[in-house]
């Protein structure tokens, strides 16, 4: 990863926050974006420890957002998106479709879009990784919305793998941080932003990995 550029769309908060630390000590050059990210800066760089990134803003539901910040940033090596839509909750027959689409703006839509404009920035031998999220693989009542769009995520991970090769393209499915009535559950228990990171680095480091989506859950889709 020294002196790689590395975009984390999404590396304002939690796992991709994490992640850019993480680069930051191998050496890559890092370059994090969110609606909030430029505003935050001093704050991240305090708290966070961060001393190298550079910090831009994004809409990644806005297309004008995004070509803004790809002329920008430039070439980059690598494309990270850990953008988190809005919790779209409750029982299916109760949901307002419209809600539904609203998280589908950002979490699908918004990595579908960036990937697609990102292409052209991206150097040879570089990649992206998408993420996903266990619940497209294991649905819970309550959480359909979160279950169509990580599947839908997971699955426009191969398409573009076999589509954009020899570009590689990655994701990474996440389980469980938060919900403490799982933590018994899971073999593991719940995950945390710096367990949840590591597979990113994995993949952004492997040269033959492409259309791999790791599940990152401490074993909760066993359970
Ligand atoms: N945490 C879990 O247990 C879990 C489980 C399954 C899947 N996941 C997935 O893992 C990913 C990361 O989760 P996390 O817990 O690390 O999330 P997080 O801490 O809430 O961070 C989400 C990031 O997305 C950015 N973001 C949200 N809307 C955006 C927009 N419209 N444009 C640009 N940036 C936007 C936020 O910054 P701004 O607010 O500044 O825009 C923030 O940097 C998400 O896709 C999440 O669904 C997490």
């Amino acid at each position: 990863m020294k002196n790689k550029k590395v975009l984390i769309v999404g590396g304002s908060s939690g796992i991709g926050l994490n992640l850019a630390k993480k680069l930051e000590l191998k050496g890559a050059d890092v370059i994090i974006a969110s609606r909030s990210a430029k505003e935050k800066q001093s704050e991240l760089k305090n708290l966070s420890g961060l001393h190298s990134s550079t910090f831009y803003s994004v809409d990644i539901t806005k297309e004008e957002d995004i070509k803004n910040l790809l002329k920008i940033v430039g070439n980059i090596d690598h494309l990270v998106l850990t953008v988190k839509s809005p919790l779209v909750s409750g029982s299916f027959l109760e949901l307002n479709p419209e809600d539904v689409r609203s998280a589908f703006e950002t979490k699908f839509w918004g990595q579908y879009n960036f990937a697609k404009l990102a292409r052209k920035n991206i150097n040879k031998n570089g990649s992206i990784t998408l993420t996903s999220g266990t619940l497209g693989v294991r649905p819970y009542s309550g959480y359909s919305t979160m279950s169509i769009i990580a599947g839908a995520v997971d699955s426009l991970c191969k398409a573009l793998a076999v589509e954009l090769a020899p570009l590689r393209v990655n994701s990474v499915s996440p389980g469980y941080k938060t919900l403490e009535e799982l933590h018994d559950k899971i073999p593991l228990g719940l995950g945390s932003d710096a367990k949840m990171s590591n597979p990113y680095l994995f993949l952004l480091e492997d040269s033959y990995l492409t259309g791999t989506s790791i599940v990152c859950d401490g074993g909760a889709t066993l359970v």
